[in-house]
């Protein structure tokens, strides 16, 4: 500990010890990042090979019940840990991961109160994070009104942001802005920034637990300060009297792909709490989904109803027949009919449509070796799926169903919620309300050996890591909005979501669209890729469950091209990002978990570019045949999407391959082990 006058114990006789200024620094284990605490006005800053990164930011809390907590606390005592070790992933992008990290404990006090507070620090290689251990405050309820937690930025003008703001009516489901810093509002994290010097950051919050979302509000240029989404009655989270905050994260690089190989999400979260999880399986999944969104069936019922038992069994032998584990089936239950969106009180997940023979289908699965994949749409009326929860997820596992895909479609502020009192609330999908109800419907899920999908969820922190059965997520732009997105997603799209969305965690983005342009080439409403990107994606954009999106029609047109589909695991021995700058280009690799084949995914923004990779991510002295899945000559998004040229070539890890990118275009490998 430095003081800024004295030593404390001598000055104890002098002067109360808690008067004194004091500051505590605390390095990441290879010495390239220093966090600084001082307790002068109570702020924190970091440096990063000794340049500063953050500048020294408010710390705190205001309550409704008591005083502030943050500026006037001081430094009473402090301890120091470091930890080195490994831990195993049951899936994930990698099997082992390396936890490395320096740690810092805090006690602070305010002389005219009584209860102590703690901060813990924890500074790894490629990031830190930090959070407030609130003991008891002598008080029954304390509500939080604001967190004061700042990110401060030197250089706004001259430094980069990639974000989507927050709070707004379409929860994250946006595109992303390319803005200087100082030009963003209120923004979600990940929040992805560039400075001057090219070090990459990103600001995100790990393990939110029963607390309210982290969104940041620019106030004075450059000053990021935590905006807890509120209530609907204002108060920001509620508490019993102590609370333990997520961890406040800041992931730091030389280079964007750094913030892409980084576990620090991971290792801030609490280790798995469930157990034995071996029945949360990875996979990839076909469904009866994109035809309603081409609207050619309808959830609904009537003439286009497309959750039909005869539908499903094509359905189910199309995935046995290539070898895919399920078969996602929406409009299946009472309720879709009318304006669902608008109507989540009356949806019943006990009840089929009467076309719907729940258990002759799951029953034709099992036969068959393919798993039906619920769905439970919610239009965000919390209450009405809590009350039919239980025998929801009784239902589904009564009948072999092992993974749900949940829907929370309603506006950003629309989530419905009927109080103790029976007043109808309308809640944000990141307040604290729906943070526990997401976690619930996981927790509630894992009871039965259920696996949960969350679509339009609460923002990712690492939660697969405590709850594997968490498998994914969407909580961006996915495929869908190629089929009636107004714009659909652009070519930047998928190479800007690795660095912002994903830094988070898994994403169930859908790939796999090969009929690219169903209403033609000129249409606004189609897919802005060509065919071999939306091969790369399934090695791009990481999820332990892919969809193989397109109706089979559509992938029985181009045969070759879909036996990358067939190929491609889901899961993972482990990753690499080689290449990448934010929203322009990325370069991923990755070991398949069981077998020594590795794979490729390469793709670009509307800028047609040539990458050349060296294959040393291979083991020395093995042999691959790699199968090629590249963009033609002529290729092009626009004009030319399906030109595709698929050829082998012998390699080993002495090799590099050169990959010409079309506009908007990709490549995806498999590099199969010679015997
Ligand atoms: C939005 C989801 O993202 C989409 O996949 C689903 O088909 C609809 N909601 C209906 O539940
Ligand atoms: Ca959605």
């Amino acid at each position: 500990m430095r003081l800024s006058v004295i030593p404390c114990l001598l000055a104890a006789l002098l002067t109360p010890c808690s008067l004194l200024a004091a500051s505590l620094s605390v390095t990441s284990p290879d010495g390239s990042i220093e966090l600084t605490l001082d307790d002068t006005a109570l702020t924190y800053q970091v440096q990063f090979h000794q340049q500063q990164v953050i500048a020294p930011s408010a710390l705190g809390f205001r309550f409704l019940q008591l005083p502030a907590l943050g500026k006037g606390y001081k430094i009473t005592a402090h301890s120091r840990n470091s930890v080195n070790q490994t831990w195993q992933q049951p899936w994930g992008e990698r099997e082992t991961v390396v936890d490395q990290h320096n740690e810092l404990v805090v006690t602070l006090k305010h002389p005219e109160r009584q209860a102590p507070f703690t901060l813990r620090f924890k500074l790894f290689n490629d990031g830190l994070g930090f959070r407030y251990e609130v003991p008891d405050q002598g008080v029954d309820k304390l509500d939080i009104i604001d967190e004061l937690t700042e990110f401060r930025i030197n250089d706004s003008k001259q430094t980069t942001a990639w974000w989507i703001p927050g709070r707004g009516w379409n929860r994250y489901e946006m595109l992303y802005r390319t803005t200087a810093l100082n030009e963003v509002d209120r923004a979600h994290t990940p929040f992805t920034f560039k400075l001057p010097t090219g070090v990459h950051l990103s600001i995100h919050e790990a393990a939110l637990v029963d607390f309210a979302g982290m969104v940041l509000d620019q106030q004075r240029d450059g000053v990021l300060k935590s905006d807890l989404t509120p209530w609907s009655d204002g108060i920001r989270v509620k508490t019993n009297g102590s609370f333990t905050t997520p961890w406040r994260t800041i992931q730091i690089a030389d280079n964007a792909i750094g913030l892409l190989n980084s576990d620090l999400i991971l290792n801030l979260n609490e280790p798995n709490k469930l157990g034995d999880v071996s029945w949360v399986k990875p996979g990839k999944y076909a469904g009866i989904w994109w035809g309603m969104h081409l609207e050619t069936q309808s959830w609904g019922s009537g003439p286009k109803h497309g959750a039909t038992t005869a539908n499903t069994k094509a359905y189910i032998d199309f995935a046995a027949k290539n070898g895919f584990d399920g078969v996602l089936v929406e409009g299946w239950n009472q309720g879709w009919d009318g304006e669902w969106f608008l109507n989540g009180a009356v949806f019943n997940f006990t009840t089929p449509y009467p076309d719907f023979d729940l258990a002759a289908i799951t029953a034709y699965g099992k036969a068959k070796g393919v798993k039906l994949i619920g769905h439970h749409e919610t239009s965000g009326h919390i209450s009405n799926y809590e009350a039919q929860m239980a025998d929801a997820y009784d239902l589904y596992a009564k009948h072999g169903v092992s993974q749900i895909k949940t829907g929370y479609v309603a506006d950003g502020g629309q989530a419905t919620h009927i109080d103790e009192n029976g007043i109808e609330r309308k809640e944000w999908h990141d307040g604290q309300l729906m943070v526990n109800h997401y976690l619930y419907s996981v927790t509630e899920a894992a009871k039965r050996q259920l696996s949960i999908n969350t679509h339009e969820p609460i923002k990712d922190t690492g939660l697969r890591r405590t709850y594997p059965n968490w498998i994914s997520r969407e909580g961006a732009r996915g495929q869908e909005y190629n089929a009636w997105g107004s714009p659909p997603n652009p070519p930047e799209h998928t190479a800007m979501l690795p660095f912002t969305r994903m830094l988070s965690g898994p994403m169930d983005f859908t790939p796999g669209i090969f009929n690219l342009a169903y209403k033609g080439l000129d249409a606004e409403n189609r897919v802005q890729t060509t065919l071999a990107k939306q091969l790369a994606l399934y090695v791009v954009l990481y999820s332990p469950i892919q969809m193989v999106a397109d109706l089979p029609e559509h992938y029985a047109a181009h045969p070759k091209a879909f036996q990358f589909i067939k190929d491609v695991p889901t899961d993972w021995a482990q990753s690499k990002a080689l290449q990448g700058e934010v929203g322009n280009f990325v370069v991923f690799a990755r070991q398949d978990k069981h077998s020594a084949d590795w794979y490729l995914g390469a793709l670009t923004d509307e800028q047609a570019r040539t990458v050349t990779v060296k294959l040393d991510f291979l083991p020395a002295g093995k042999r691959f045949t790699a199968q090629i899945y590249r963009d033609g000559k002529d290729a092009d998004w626009r004009t030319k999407p399906y030109e595709m040229i698929i050829e082998q070539k012998s390699v080993t890890a002495a090799d590099s391959l050169t990959l010409p990118l079309a506009t908007s275009g990709g490549a995806a490998i498999r590099f199969k082990a010679e015997k």
